[in-house]
């Protein structure tokens, strides 16, 4: 299969070594970075661009088309892709709304009756201000529009709480939904779908805050580990039953159904399973230690769910090991990432048993070495026999590589054994 992969992060280099490993898989990559020039070739051409990209897929006898990141979904990117006869992985513009508007979000799983916090969507300071005077703390402001998950603040200080709101609505076309604090631990699902049929992956958990014990500025993702052994039994199969499949339902109802990765953000709380948030997309970091567990190759299913023929596709395959992957970071992330620093080590690392390093903030120089070019630099992962194997050589890993004032989490997955769900 010729497949084009739209995106230059860690997931889409996890998602390019699951696609490619063990197949004979012609990929291309665009812009791609240094993990996916390794398994294919990366080529120039804007993903963004749904022109561009059509005519770059139909040009070449593409025969899947998989969007990596959010921006190209927005753009339409899937739409023109599909419009051009080409199998694409990744939800129409109007379907990947879910992710792009937390209020369109909402609307659906009301319509759906999906479980999820209490909401109130405000356009003025004056009326976000009013609804914080309704809430009790913890207050959790979520900037309405496409924050690639950085936009939300939660805090028990009113007055943080109501400047955030004010940032968020003064923008242009700005807008600010106030909701209900969820108490429980966080669990991403990744549903692959066809917009009829919903084939769920393994849970991860992910690590939002800058650092260790859940401290610091929220960032797009510092770990993540799967599976999670505190997770009650038949926990995934409520998530397709209660969340994805009447969400995916509701869609198709519409006429926007909704093909490609519904990743659902969930809070195990004592009143049961409620959504945080959806994207339309596979999750950075969590790809990068799910896909390492999954055995069932990557590329058929995504393109059985291209080709809306997820119904027939056989039970997904795992890997009975754990999986850990530790983010590291360049000085300064999540505020103003320092770049350009030479990042030394990677191969002593991937030296370490079972351990594998995805590049995200990284590219090669002039020189052909690598440096440091976004906030998250790379995320090393390991398997293991469980997880506290896997955390030890990812780790290990970890210690092997250097660049300028890096830094990271050392308690990624450290608790998963003490994890508990809140009663009521
Ligand atoms: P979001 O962009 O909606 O995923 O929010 C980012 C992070 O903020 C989430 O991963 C949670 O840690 C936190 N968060 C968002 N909404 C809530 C909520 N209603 N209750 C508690 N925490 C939340
Ligand atoms: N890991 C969070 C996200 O991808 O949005």
């Amino acid at each position: 299969m010729k497949i084009l992969l739209l995106g230059s992060g860690g997931r889409e280099h996890a998602l390019a070594r699951a696609m490619v490993a063990g197949t004979d898989h012609d990929l291309y990559c665009a812009p791609g970075n240094p993990g996916t020039m390794a398994l294919g070739k990366n080529v120039e051409l804007n993903p963004n661009d749904p022109a561009a990209v059509a005519k770059w897929a139909s040009e070449r006898d593409v025969d899947m088309v998989v969007i990596g990141p959010e921006a190209p979904l927005v753009a339409g990117v899937a739409d023109a892709v599909r419009d051009a006869g080409i199998p694409v992985f990744g939800p129409n513009q109007d379907a990947a709304m879910l992710e792009g508007s937390k209020a369109f979000a909402k609307e659906i799983m009301a319509a759906a009756g999906v479980e999820t916090a209490r909401c109130f969507p405000c356009r003025s300071e004056q009326e976000a201000h009013a609804a914080l005077e309704q809430m009790k703390p913890p207050y959790v402001v979520k900037n309405d529009g496409l924050a690639a998950g950085k936009g939300v603040v939660v805090t028990t200080d009113l007055e943080v709480a109501r400047a955030h709101a004010t940032t968020c609505v003064t923008a242009p076309g700005g807008a600010v939904v106030i909701e209900d604090y969820l108490d429980g631990p966080e669990v991403s699902l990744f549903c692959v779908t066809d917009g009829e049929t919903v084939v769920p992956l393994a849970p991860a958990q992910d690590f939002k805050r800058a650092l260790d014990n859940d401290e610091g500025p929220n960032t797009g993702g510092m770990g993540a580990y799967s599976p999670l052994p505190w997770l009650p039994e038949g926990f995934v199969e409520e998530v397709v039953q209660n969340v994805a499949q009447p969400v995916i339902d509701e869609m198709r109802r519409r006429g926007t159904p909704f093909a490609g990765l519904l990743y659902c953000g969930l809070a195990v709380t004592s009143r049961g399973i409620s959504v945080i948030e959806f994207n339309a997309r596979f999750g950075d970091p969590e790809t990068q230690v799910v896909l390492p567990r999954l055995k069932t190759p990557l590329a058929d299913l995504l393109y059985a769910a291209a080709t809306g023929t997820l119904a027939d596709f056989e039970p997904l395959q795992w890997r009975d090991e754990a999986s850990v992957g530790v983010v590291m970071a360049a000085e300064n992330y999540p505020a103003t990432p320092v770049l350009g620093d030479r990042i030394d080590g990677i191969t002593d690392a991937e030296a370490v048993e079972d351990v594998h390093v995805y590049f995200a903030g990284a590219k090669e120089n002039a020189d052909g070495k690598l440096e440091t070019s976004g906030g998250r630099v790379l995320l090393v992962n390991a398997l293991g026999a469980d997880l506290d194997q896997a955390r030890e050589r990812a780790y290990e890993g970890v210690s092997k590589i250097a660049f300028r004032n890096g830094h990271y989490r050392t308690d990624i997955a450290a608790k998963a054994g003490q994890i508990q769900i809140p009663t009521a």
